[in-house]
């Protein structure tokens, strides 16, 4: 969290109370009930005004993407979307597509080579994405991964806006990416996503629209996550008793969820006078709901305790806007989980080396290589 941002987590760290208004940063929201009721409270906070994920998002990909949208027009495309991350289809996409290179995983880790776990985690997360934006050239990946990063980590807590050179910079990315959705999406396959879409009756500005939200939300999310789940688990010394006791596999991974948070801050804008917890709120404000704040409070890491239970995957977020592609995500780290508990039976992998990236939006490590 420190390497990704030197000046904004100690600040968020340091600060006291559950909420608080932070001159110059909006109001500061680190309870975990109170950021629920933020949440689930539409009338009074959105994300679509000043300070909001809209005034970021909406010059780079346009007025409806989902994170950028409030009320029916949000709900009615997020039902057409609903089958896509359902779990009778995310599942089976996910064995399908990264069923080989998991599997090369496992292999590799059983026979005692040292892998770079992001390297790996990067390489599936861009097959996944890949696949939602009807990308199938397994050699853009990577690149594929950059072009993302290139445009999140423009983003800083103490940036409302993206510059208009940004901006720029940020829409030549979109609209390659966006390219290939919209040749799937006219084309009407729909064994490709934007194809499926057409089919569940998207339009194209609709299905280009998702496709941006999915690039923007889902590619550097897991790349965070899976790499800090198992440094957590080895450093902590659960993998092994996670290792001999499998009902414990699922609260480790909420747990590390808990307490790693990997979408650490949630944007919204308010909308109409209103209060949260003790400090008065007024239209124009901007709300920072820091999760992992409130998250890492709780406790820390203990699959036994299982704490994470209580907060009902705050980490997804709550409301109208939870994760949609939650059941996608829970795949990939189920998949790799299980190689990784296959090849090394005993829990016995090491980290051999890691160092965190800099400069990004989403706290992640730049590499975490293990090995027995
Ligand atoms: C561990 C991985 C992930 C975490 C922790 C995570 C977290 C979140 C959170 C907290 C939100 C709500 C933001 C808010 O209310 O302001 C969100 C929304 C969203 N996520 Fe995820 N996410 C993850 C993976 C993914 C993946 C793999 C996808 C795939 C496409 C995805 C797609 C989305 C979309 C489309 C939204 C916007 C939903 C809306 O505004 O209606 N996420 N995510």
């Amino acid at each position: 969290m420190r390497a990704a941002h030197p000046i904004a987590y100690p600040v968020l760290r340091a600060a006291r109370g559950p909420v608080l208004r932070v001159p110059g940063l909006g109001i500061l929201v680190r309870d975990a009930a109170l950021l629920r009721s933020t949440l689930l409270n539409t009338t009074s906070f959105t994300k679509t005004g000043p300070g909001s994920p809209a005034d970021l998002w909406t010059d780079v990909l346009g007025p409806s993407v989902l994170l950028n949208m409030e009320g029916a027009d949000h709900q009615a495309l997020r039902r057409k979307l609903a089958p896509i991350f359902a779990p009778s289809f995310v599942e089976p996409m996910v064995t399908e597509s990264l069923g080989e290179p998991v599997a090369q995983l496992r292999e590799r880790l059983s026979k005692g080579e040292q892998v770079d776990l992001v390297e790996e985690v990067r390489r599936y997360s861009s097959i996944a994405i890949s696949r939602l934006v009807g990308l199938d050239c397994a050699e853009l990946t990577t690149v594929l991964f950059r072009k993302v990063s290139s445009i999140t980590s423009m983003v800083r807590l103490t940036r409302t806006k993206l510059t208009p050179m940004q901006v720029a910079r940020a829409r030549v990315v979109m609209a390659e990416l966006t390219s290939h959705a919209q040749r799937a999406y006219r084309a009407g396959d729909d064994r490709t996503v934007p194809g499926r879409m057409r089919a569940l009756g998207l339009t194209e500005s609709e299905a280009m629209g998702a496709v941006g939200a999915f690039v923007l939300t889902g590619t550097e999310t897991l790349v965070s996550y899976i790499p800090r789940l198992v440094c957590l688990l080895i450093d902590s010394g659960w993998l092994p008793l996670i290792a001999a006791d499998r009902s414990l596999v699922e609260p480790a991974i909420a747990e590390a969820l808990r307490v790693t948070t990997p979408s650490p801050v949630m944007l919204r804008s308010v909308v109409a006078a209103d209060a949260i917890g003790p400090v008065a709120v007024r239209p124009g404000d901007r709300v920072i709901l820091a999760t992992f704040a409130a998250n890492r409070a709780l406790g820390p890491f203990d699959p036994e305790a299982n704490t994470a239970a209580t907060v009902r995957q705050l980490w997804f977020g709550a409301g109208s806007h939870f994760c949609l592609g939650a059941p996608l995500a829970m795949a990939q780290i189920r998949l790799v989980c299980n190689a990784m508990l296959v090849a090394a039976p005993q829990g016995d992998l090491r980290v051999i080396s890691r160092r965190p990236a800099r400069g990004v939006l989403i706290p992640s490590y730049a590499t975490v290589v293990i090995g027995r």
